[in-house]
């Protein structure tokens, strides 16, 4: 026998030959379209950190939610941008808040088109954070109310999926049971299982307007440097009987991916945040890296680790570049 024996690259010749022992792919399917709503008429405002990415009010969000369903991409994820903040958040929870009518419109241009919303305080609040404020930090269960309020809401105008970003103790079983004492038990829970307290929400809260007025969110965010804690908060959303678990952000948190993947049975989605959509425009921007690959070995690499889903900014892109 000549050696070396066992050589490697003989599956590595040739495209066909590397389709066929690929192990990983990423399909249309697994795509989440992120879109901001903003109060008002005929708002198309790009977010300067993110090119490609809109402050939109609601025909605009119409149009686009077309678009996205015409690529393929079966779910948006919804945030809005109220026309006014107050201490409590009142428009979550309000009946023609800015959330409420975007899903009534999506939902009667493009049915098929899944309606996810993000259900958080911080896009409502004038003080930027979470929820509610009292002696200076977030109140648990006085946001858990408010929290079970925009849950119901969203879905009695018509969202198909509800997926609570706060980080508060007990939301997802506080969701499930206002859900279903109001006949929606058919409605599944997206939890933000494992969130960090991430500077790359940077951009995004430029782009919703939530940066927080006093202080930071690691009093109710995960702290960067835990594994073990991730494990807990997952069991407690299993427990509380959340239908999809989520890691947010994913770059660098694929080790956590892989993790929940492994001791948890639910769907995963990782969000692709808005940091590291950011990073990949500036440097295509300067023509240091190659956009297009970079954005797919991104992605691929999301789903390797365990992903069954991705929320990205990149979702229209990345349709696209599947098809070609
Ligand atoms: C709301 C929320 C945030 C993101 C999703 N939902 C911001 C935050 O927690 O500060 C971040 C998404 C992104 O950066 O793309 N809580
Ligand atoms: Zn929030």
């Amino acid at each position: 026998m000549l050696f070396p024996e066992y050589r490697a690259r003989r599956l590595r010749r040739g495209d066909v030959m590397r389709r066929m022992v690929r192990e990983t792919h990423l399909r249309v399917d697994d795509l989440i379209y992120p879109m901001f709503s903003a109060f008002g008429n005929d708002i198309k405002q790009e977010i300067p950190s993110m090119p490609g990415i809109y402050q939109q009010s609601i025909e605009h969000i119409v149009a686009e939610a077309k678009e996205v369903y015409a690529l393929g991409i079966p779910a948006v994820i919804l945030f809005g941008i109220p026309e006014e903040k107050d201490p409590m958040g009142k428009d979550a929870y309000c009946d023609s808040g800015i959330i409420q009518e975007t899903i009534r419109a999506i939902k009667k241009e493009v049915p098929e088109l899944m309606v996810i919303t993000d259900v958080c305080m911080c896009e409502y609040t004038d003080h930027g954070h979470c929820g509610v404020i009292k002696d200076g930090d977030v109140d648990n269960d006085e946001t858990l109310k408010l929290l079970a309020a925009e849950a119901l809401s969203h879905v009695q105008a018509g969202a198909d999926i509800v997926a609570p970003s706060d980080m508060m103790d007990g939301r997802i079983a506080a969701i499930r049971t206002i859900l279903d004492e109001n006949d929606f038990s058919q409605i599944p829970i997206m939890s933000y299982s494992v969130k960090y307290a991430s500077a790359y929400y940077g951009p995004f809260r430029d782009a919703a307007d939530s940066t927080p007025q006093f202080g930071d969110r690691r009093s109710y965010q995960m702290d960067p440097a835990n594994r073990i804690e991730a494990f807990r908060e997952a069991a407690l959303d299993v427990d509380e009987c959340a239908d999809f678990l989520m890691v947010k952000p994913a770059l660098a948190y694929l080790d956590i991916l892989r993790d929940i993947k492994e001791r948890f049975d639910l769907p995963l989605v990782a969000y692709n945040v808005s940091g590291e959509y950011s990073m990949v425009k500036a440097a295509a921007e300067k023509g240091w890296i190659d956009h297009d690959r970079v954005v797919m070995e991104t992605l691929i690499g999301m789903k390797r680790a365990g992903a069954d889903l991705i929320i990205t900014y990149h979702a229209k892109e990345a349709a696209q570049l599947l098809k070609g």
